[in-house]
């Protein structure tokens, strides 16, 4: 496996594959979600490259940033394992090496849900998506569901930017018990990380009402809402029925719908979503 630093280095390793390249980018600290996205690159290409980088233009505190969990070491020993041919693992001086004056804005579709509550974080994540994809070059790239709304920002930048790469998504990964796999599961204490089971069973109980008949996104919205305010150790961001596509809050639900949240568990702040009826077997 090839471990690239520097952009020009991505871009010889690039030079030399000659068939399709899949293309996994992650923040590191990586987990059987990122592997899931790894083996399906893996299945549906001839190379495969994952990117390891802590992007800190997506957050929103320097604190989250410094608190976010690494393990470059064991994140490289397990893509070796996996077959990556390729790592791609900047430093913040290599991708910002001066003080670039373009971004990458998708619009109003990334100052809903998430980017009300964390403004800028998709112009972070588009933007370097965009710079990722532009060095890479894949064919395909994989992004999972569970981070709903940047899979929406990403399918959008890349059909207005006309970018020749087919985005792929892939279903979220959870733990036995319901609980996303996510790098942040890693702060939680026993406790939180019990409490944090609310997520899904709120999810459960959307899919629940969706299957039971229930078509107000106002309802459902006031029942997840209750529910996790049953759970001390919870505080709500936002509890979200909308348009998939748009993501506008829907008052009568027609079509598919995205249910989204966002809480915190402590000091840990936790999504999880379903889009429903398509994904409702997942959780139930
Ligand atoms: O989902 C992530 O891990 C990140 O937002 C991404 C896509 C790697 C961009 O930094």
């Amino acid at each position: 496996m090839e471990v690239a630093s520097t952009v020009a280095e991505m871009r010889a390793i690039r030079r030399a594959f000659t068939g399709d390249v899949g293309f996994v980018p992650t923040l590191g600290y990586l987990h059987d979600g990122h592997f899931s996205l790894v083996r399906a690159a893996k299945e549906q290409n001839e190379h495969t490259v994952a990117s390891i980088f802590v992007n800190p233009t997506q957050f929103n505190s320097p604190d989250d940033f410094e608190r976010y969990p690494r393990d470059d070491e064991g994140d490289l020993a397990q893509l070796r394992g996996q077959g990556v041919d390729a790592v791609f693992m900047p430093s913040a001086g290599e991708m910002y090496s001066y003080d670039p004056l373009t971004s990458v804005d998708v619009g109003e579709i990334t100052e809903r849900l998430e980017g009300e509550h964390r403004p800028g974080h998709f112009r972070g994540v588009a933007t370097v998506v965009a710079k990722l994809l532009n060095v890479v070059q894949p064919t395909r790239a994989y992004f999972g569901r569970k981070d709903a709304q940047q899979l929406v920002v990403i399918r959008r930048m890349v059909r207005d930017l006309h970018m020749g790469v087919e985005i792929v998504a892939m279903t979220t990964i959870r733990e036995a018990d319901g609980l996303a796999m996510s790098s942040r599961n890693a702060r939680l204490s026993a406790a939180e990380r019990e409490a944090a089971l609310v997520l899904s069973k709120a999810l459960r109980l959307a899919a629940q009402r969706w299957q039971g008949g229930e078509r107000s996104g106002a309802r459902i919205r006031d029942e997840l809402q209750a529910l996790i305010s049953g759970e001390q150790r919870a505080r709500v961001d936002y509890v979200s029925v909308a348009d998939t596509e748009t993501l506008e809050e829907l008052d009568s639900i027609e079509g598919e719908v995205l249910v989204s949240l966002a809480v915190h568990i402590g000091e840990v702040r936790l999504i999880d979503n379903i889009t429903l009826p398509s994904q409702m077997k997942e959780l139930l």
